[in-house]
């Protein structure tokens, strides 16, 4: 595998340039839009490559609570655009726009910015308006919550593994449940993720009560909020 090193053994994001879809754009004048993951919160979690896609960016966007943890410093002379949880197409939207009008743009994600983010969702908008090829793209990842969380937690992931997401916004709780009986049923270790929200508060419990069919009273659970993050909790429950 290349480097993608200077001299100094530093990381110049120069892979990915030379790899994917932004290679060569500030001398044609296209713009670029990089989705990149932040980690789990904690600036050395950051992955080198994204920081020096931020550095290398006019604008940055992304949901509030995402743009807080970039260190300040990185956000110093680019334009910040940040919207509200629950406005993700129009995040997705006003990214795509700043890169048409010839911006590099970093829309940000917690964790990888591929597990339930934004890059999909960029990436069908970019095919919807046929705007592969007109702006440049790529992903660039992080360290996913999952990953996070195991580390915190030791080595819970140590062999085949599922993750499901709780939360039915955007798929079908019967299909959740389904996901559920399924990994549980195939004694995938599984890592959760949104166990609870206001507006669904009986989820967790729902879901526990799936996994008691398939597994013992005394299986450990791991219970990792906030991982690398201010007010990080990390609990075993035997
Ligand atoms: C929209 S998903 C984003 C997942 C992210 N793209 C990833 O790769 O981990 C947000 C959910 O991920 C989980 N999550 C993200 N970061 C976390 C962290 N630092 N500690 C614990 N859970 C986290 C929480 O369940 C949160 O509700």
């Amino acid at each position: 595998m290349r480097s993608g090193g200077n001299k100094n053994g530093k990381c110049n994001g120069n892979i990915s340039s030379q790899d994917q879809k932004c290679a060569g754009n500030s001398s044609s004048g296209k713009g670029c839009l990089k989705v990149i993951g932040l980690g789990p919160g904690d600036e050395c979690l950051l992955a080198p490559q994204a920081r020096v896609a931020i550095e290398k960016a006019d604008a940055v966007v992304g949901y509030t609570g995402y743009v807080k943890l970039i260190p300040q410093e990185l956000l110093e002379g680019r334009e910040v655009l940040s919207t509200g949880m629950m406005a993700e197409v129009e995040r997705c939207r006003k990214a795509v726009e700043t890169a048409l009008s010839g911006r590099d743009v970093v829309m940000v994600c917690s964790g990888d910015p591929g597990i339930y983010a934004m890059a999909g969702l960029v990436m069908e908008l970019l095919e919807a308006g046929g705007l592969f090829g007109k702006v440049g793209f790529e992903v660039i990842p992080g360290i996913p919550a999952f990953s996070a969380a195991a580390a915190l937690l030791g080595a819970p992931l140590m062999h085949d593994f599922a993750s499901v997401s709780l939360s039915d916004l955007l798929t079908p709780w019967e299909k959740i449940e389904k996901r559920l009986e399924a990994a549980a049923g195939a004694d995938f270790v599984i890592a959760i993720y949104n166990p609870r929200s206001k507006k669904r508060a009986g989820h967790l419990s729902e879901a526990i009560t799936i996994l008691r069919k398939y597994r013992e009273g005394s299986t450990p659970v791991g219970i990792v909020n906030k991982a690398y993050r201010e007010g990080q909790k990390v609990q075993v429950l035997l």
